[in-house]
């Protein structure tokens, strides 16, 4: 945005710059004419058109200017201002993240708080999502969701202005090596599983519409300085009535986490976030992302291999290799193994409701073992998981099978609301 309006002062400055030049040639034909018949006219034309180029640049100026002041909307936040907010984030140079619509940047209020500034992309699904966003998480409040503090649309402009979340995205903590730095202990692991459920169980279970979130993946799970978990990006959620129990829409979110049900054109729900917090959940437990080509074949799709080692008692190579599981935690590893496989049932009236997966983890209800895939009907999508979270044509799996009406790109996907 703010580089549209540097280009645009660049070309306004551009016709100013013009404009001396002429005054200057001008000037000098002056000089040379004294007495000069036909030069006069070349006069009076070069001044027409410098003042005709001064009124067109003043009135696209304060035309843009009047859009601009006339559309601001600024809301939550203390009448923060665009310009309050550039400050606050030094002109967007310190970059924190990017989302699936625009960039993060990093804020300062003048009294210290720190804060994260998303600059969204101005055009089609930019503005979408500003609003799904603002009226979404503007309405909500929960400790497992991220705060937006504020938010501001002038003009093209749209900003949303959420709390500072110090130790960033989950894809940073659970994907990385030993090697390279600090590895999150089961404990802490456990409890953003836990944070991350009970958010969830809240926008499916208390807001005034089910709220469905569309987009659970680590990078959408943020953590504060205690590593508590907070659930951002609302871009693409879908609201639904309390009483309808699935509904239509085109697909969205992120390959590798969405349920079967997006895949076949069904009727989605709130169990479509089901499916993808047990992806989630898995990759927390295990350490590492649900598709991995570097792993032999069949490792490569990890949550079929969970299930496959779930159901040969093998449970220990579920478990990231570089956590140290102590006897007294080896229950709730267990059991969070169990309700990952809960989760991810192709049927999506299996799979439990949010507020039953914070019940199993908390040990309150119990955890039956998951139905194994070869138990219950066929599994008709294992074919578009492997090949879908494969990055090529690599060895083994065909796609022969594979529909192309049904394509998922590698990165977020979005349809109308
Ligand atoms: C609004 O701003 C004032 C002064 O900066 C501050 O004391 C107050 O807490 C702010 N209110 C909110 C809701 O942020
Ligand atoms: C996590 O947050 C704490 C508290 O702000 C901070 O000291 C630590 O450096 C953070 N870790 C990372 C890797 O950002
Ligand atoms: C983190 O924990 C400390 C100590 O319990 C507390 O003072 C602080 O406010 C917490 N930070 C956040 C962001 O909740």
């Amino acid at each position: 945005m703010f580089d549209q309006l540097g280009s645009l002062n660049r070309a306004l400055d551009g016709s100013l710059g013009y404009t001396s030049y002429m005054k200057i040639s001008t000037s000098s034909l002056r000089s040379n004419v004294s007495g000069g018949s036909g030069r006069k006219e070349a006069v009076v034309i070069v001044i027409i058109a410098v003042t005709t180029l001064i009124i067109v640049a003043g009135l696209i100026y304060s035309g843009i200017w009047y859009h601009f002041k006339r559309k601001r909307i600024t809301g939550l936040l203390n009448d923060s201002s665009e310009e309050d907010l550039s400050i606050a984030t030094k002109k967007f140079t310190t970059k924190i993240g990017q989302g699936g619509f625009g960039s993060v940047y990093l804020g300062l209020l003048p009294d210290g708080t720190q804060l994260a500034v998303k600059k969204l992309e101005s055009v089609g699904q930019g503005k979408k999502e500003f609003k799904a966003e603002v009226s979404i998480i503007g309405s909500v409040h929960h400790m497992n969701l991220v705060k937006l503090k504020g938010f501001c649309a002038e003009g093209f402009h749209r900003l949303l202005v959420y709390e500072f979340m110090a130790n960033g995205s989950l894809d940073r903590w659970i994907f990385k090596s030993p090697k390279e730095g600090l590895l999150l202990d089961w404990n802490t692991r456990f409890s953003i599983a836990l944070g991350t459920a009970k958010g969830l169980a809240y926008l499916h279970e208390e807001c005034e519409a089910k709220i469905v979130h569309c987009d659970i993946k680590p990078q959408n799970v943020l953590l504060d300085e205690n590593f508590t978990a907070k659930v951002s990006d609302f871009g693409l959620a879908k609201l639904m009535n309390r009483e309808d129990s699935g509904v239509y829409t085109m697909v969205r979110g992120t390959r590798g986490y969405l349920a079967p049900e997006w895949i076949s054109n069904q009727p989605i729900s709130e169990k479509s976030d089901v499916y993808s917090y047990g992806i989630l959940l898995l990759e927390i437990i295990g350490g590492r992302r649900n598709y991995e080509s570097e792993e032999s074949s069949h490792k490569s799709h990890f949550p079929s291999y969970s299930f496959k080692m779930f159901e040969e008692g093998k449970v220990r190579d579920i478990i990231d290799p570089n956590l140290e599981i102590n006897d007294h935690e080896d229950g709730s590893v267990v059991d969070a193994i169990k309700v990952a496989l809960w989760c991810i049932q192709d049927e999506m009236q299996v799979r439990p409701s949010m507020s039953r997966v914070v019940q199993m983890l908390e040990g309150i209800s119990d955890v039956p073992d998951p139905p194994m895939p070869s138990e219950s009907c066929p599994r008709p999508y294992t074919n578009y998981l492997r090949w879908s979270s494969r990055e090529s044509t690599s060895s083994g799996v065909s796609n022969r099978n594979y529909d192309s009406s049904t394509f998922v790109s590698d990165s977020q996907l979005s349809g109308p609301r």
